[in-house]
């Protein structure tokens, strides 16, 4: 699938290439690999001082294997982290000192692990507010070092491993509400003088909302920039949502639907066609786009069968669970073959 304009990735986990078919399946179709959770800080080192790569490193070792590219994810983020990093046993923040020790020796261990085998690193994710009260959400890494921690990850990544690419990586900095404060952190970075190369909008789409003008609206605001940008976990919901739209699961609704038990009906299968060929075709005007990664690989290891609502039937993918190459993968090779060079 890999066009020669735009680099196509996937998010895998490291125990789906037991899978043969699987295997053969991601190294055909994709140029660049994300593990979707092995790179997290709570894989790598839940317990102080005790670095786990194993799994990560299975998935380098395919992609190397293959000529893949690897994208890291992540350094720092809210979730997916261990308690001891930021707060004490009681849950208080710990001292800015221990705080920034722990983060610096982190990323050090981590991007020195993968040196030369990853090609970019996803350094900080989704530390925007959804509100508009203030730039920063507010979380654990925030109330212990202040709010130069995106700052200071960026730093300690760029001391890490110069060669690496480094990217800031959020959810709904496309849309309206949220843009803004993601453009002034971005400038807050560069600003210090501090490294970074591209920003990943995460991309977790629905079939109609948001509208490709808004999308829109962020592609050209993060392309005025001058960095890469990147559409760094797509996919679209063709399920039915409620009130949440953020990519954050602990958002998880209580009580939902799961109309498509049995199969999704034809023409949810051509909207769904329609809005990946129209996503592309999108992207693809905009050249400072580099990579779309899509967050999964078949409806099957998507994260969207389990949110906004627990254990649904999804098929947001291009891929249907047994492998086979569902009409919205066919959209997407006609945008990538209508593209200009
Ligand atoms: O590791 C535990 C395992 O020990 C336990 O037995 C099992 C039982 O449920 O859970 C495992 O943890 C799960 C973890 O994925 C690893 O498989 C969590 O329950 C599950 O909630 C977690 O979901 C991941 C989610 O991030 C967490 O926020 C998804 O797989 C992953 O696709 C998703 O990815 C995020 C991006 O990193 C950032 N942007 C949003 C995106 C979607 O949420």
């Amino acid at each position: 699938m890999a066009g020669d304009r735009l680099l196509i990735g996937a998010a895998v986990s490291s125990q789906e290439f037991d899978q043969p078919k699987f295997a053969s399946l991601v190294a055909d179709q994709f140029g660049c690999l994300t593990p979707c959770n092995e790179m997290k800080p709570d894989f790598v080192q839940r317990v102080k001082g005790k670095f786990t790569f194993d799994r990560a490193d299975r998935i380098v070792q395919f992609a190397a294997s293959h000529h893949l590219q690897v994208i890291g994810h992540t350094l720092c983020w809210h979730s997916q982290t261990p308690k001891w990093m930021y707060e004490d046993e009681g849950g208080k923040p710990l001292t800015r000192e221990a705080a920034l020790a722990n983060l610096k020796t982190h990323i050090y261990a981590v991007m020195h692990h993968f040196k030369g085998k990853v090609k970019g690193w996803d350094v900080v994710n989704e530390a925007v507010n959804d509100g508009p009260e203030q730039i920063l959400r507010d979380t654990p890494a925030r109330r212990a070092i202040g709010d130069d921690f995106v700052l200071k990850a960026f730093q300690f990544a760029h001391e890490a491993d110069p060669t690496a690419e480094l990217y800031y990586n959020d959810y709904n900095i496309d849309l309206d509400y949220k843009r803004d404060r993601a453009l002034k952190l971005i400038q807050q970075i560069r600003d210090a003088g501090l490294r970074i190369d591209g920003v990943g909008i995460q991309g977790h789409y629905m079939l109609e909302k948001p509208s490709l003008d808004e999308i829109e609206r962020g592609l050209k605001a993060f392309s005025a920039l001058g960095l890469q940008v990147m559409i760094t976990e797509l996919d679209v919901d063709p399920l039915p949502r409620g009130k949440s739209m953020i990519a954050d699961i602990n958002a998880t609704e209580g009580a939902g639907l799961n109309p498509y038990k049995e199969g999704l009906p034809e023409e949810v299968q051509t909207q769904l066609a329609d809005r990946y060929g129209s996503l592309f075709r999108l992207f693809l005007r905009y050249p400072k786009i580099s990579r779309v990664t899509m967050w999964g690989v078949h409806d099957g290891d998507s994260w969207l069968n389990d949110f906004p609502v627990r254990g649904r039937t999804n098929y947001p993918m291009l891929f249907d669970r047994g492998l086979k190459a569902k009409p919205a993968f066919n959209a997407v090779i006609n945008a990538l073959a209508q593209a200009k060079p």
